[in-house]
């Protein structure tokens, strides 16, 4: 297997995860401003958002295309108290007893297209020989969850499928299309600045030099110290223009580490 960076805490992300991790990317990012411009209606429609996020993940934990790495930490709770986001009673995941271990922060990678890891870093079952680091607390275990079909009420819909347009086509502007990419990095707030985000940060990053391949992202303002104290570099920026809907609009900027900007 060519070589990847040791996992330290995390662990890679297997079937029994993708529901806690769906109540934790629905925790963190609805402070991101793409939640805003993206999500408009989860007030009224927060299983919706819950369920949007738990399909995006479910999908790349079982792509061969992609890394999902997890964080865990003792569970508060009183987690949701610390959060804006809704997240729904009775939506399927079942809390751990006080002192408890979670889930607390997820990042996804998508490999470069020439990558040789490959539906190398995957954990379809859970086992506890796919670890390749310290893990102290049990293996997930169990089976993908049946999810349904999303009728997706709380998008603005025009606005989620323009934003992925709209990211794919700076990538290619900028020659970025041979890059890994952090496709998805967050941290339930309630577990914030506790150093999980620079952790699951790192992992991608560490990988991408030893494959000796630039590292793309996508990344708004809160995230921006924590990229380019790792060492990336701001190559363009990604905007939507403001418009009847929202007219604030959304921006955020495409860095880099490895690529020619660092070099330059
Ligand atoms: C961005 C995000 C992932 C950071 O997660 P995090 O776990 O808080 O990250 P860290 O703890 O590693 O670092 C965050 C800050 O806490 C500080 N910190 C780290 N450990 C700390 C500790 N033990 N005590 C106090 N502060 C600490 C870091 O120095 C850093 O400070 P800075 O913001 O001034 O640079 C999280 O805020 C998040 O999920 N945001 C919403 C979603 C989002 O924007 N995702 C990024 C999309 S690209």
């Amino acid at each position: 297997m060519a070589p990847v960076p040791p996992l330290g805490t995390l662990r890679i992300a297997g079937p029994a995860d993708v529901l806690r991790i769906g109540i934790v990317a629905a925790a963190g990012f609805r402070y991101s401003p793409l939640f805003r411009w993206e999500r408009p209606h989860h007030q009224d429609f927060p299983d919706d958002t819950l369920l949007s996020y738990r399909t995006q993940f479910l999908n790349s934990v079982k792509s061969d295309d992609f890394v999902v790495l997890v964080q865990e930490d003792t569970y508060l709770p009183n987690e949701n108290d610390k959060t804006s986001a809704i997240i729904p009673d009775n939506n399927g995941w079942t809390a751990p007893e006080a002192g408890g271990k979670v889930i607390v922060g997820v990042v996804s990678v998508k490999l470069q297209p020439s990558s040789a890891h490959k539906g190398k870093l995957k954990n379809h079952e859970g086992q506890q020989s796919l670890y390749l680091g310290v893990f102290p607390s049990p293996p997930a275990v169990g089976s993908y969850p049946d999810l349904p079909a999303n009728p997706g009420r709380d998008l603005n819909r025009r606005h989620y499928d323009g934003w992925g347009t709209l990211a794919a086509d700076a990538r290619k502007k900028n020659n970025l299309d041979g890059d890994s990419i952090v496709s998805m990095l967050v941290v339930h707030p309630a577990y914030w600045k506790r150093g999980h985000g620079t952790r699951l940060a790192t992992w991608p990053r560490d990988l991408s030099v030893l494959d000796k391949v630039p590292q793309c992202v996508s990344s708004a303002t809160m995230s921006q110290p924590l990229f380019l104290s790792l060492g990336y570099r701001q190559v363009d920026s990604i905007a939507a223009e403001g418009d009847g809907d929202d007219p604030d609009g959304v921006c955020t900027a495409l860095l880099e580490h490895g690529g020619t900007a660092q070099e330059a």
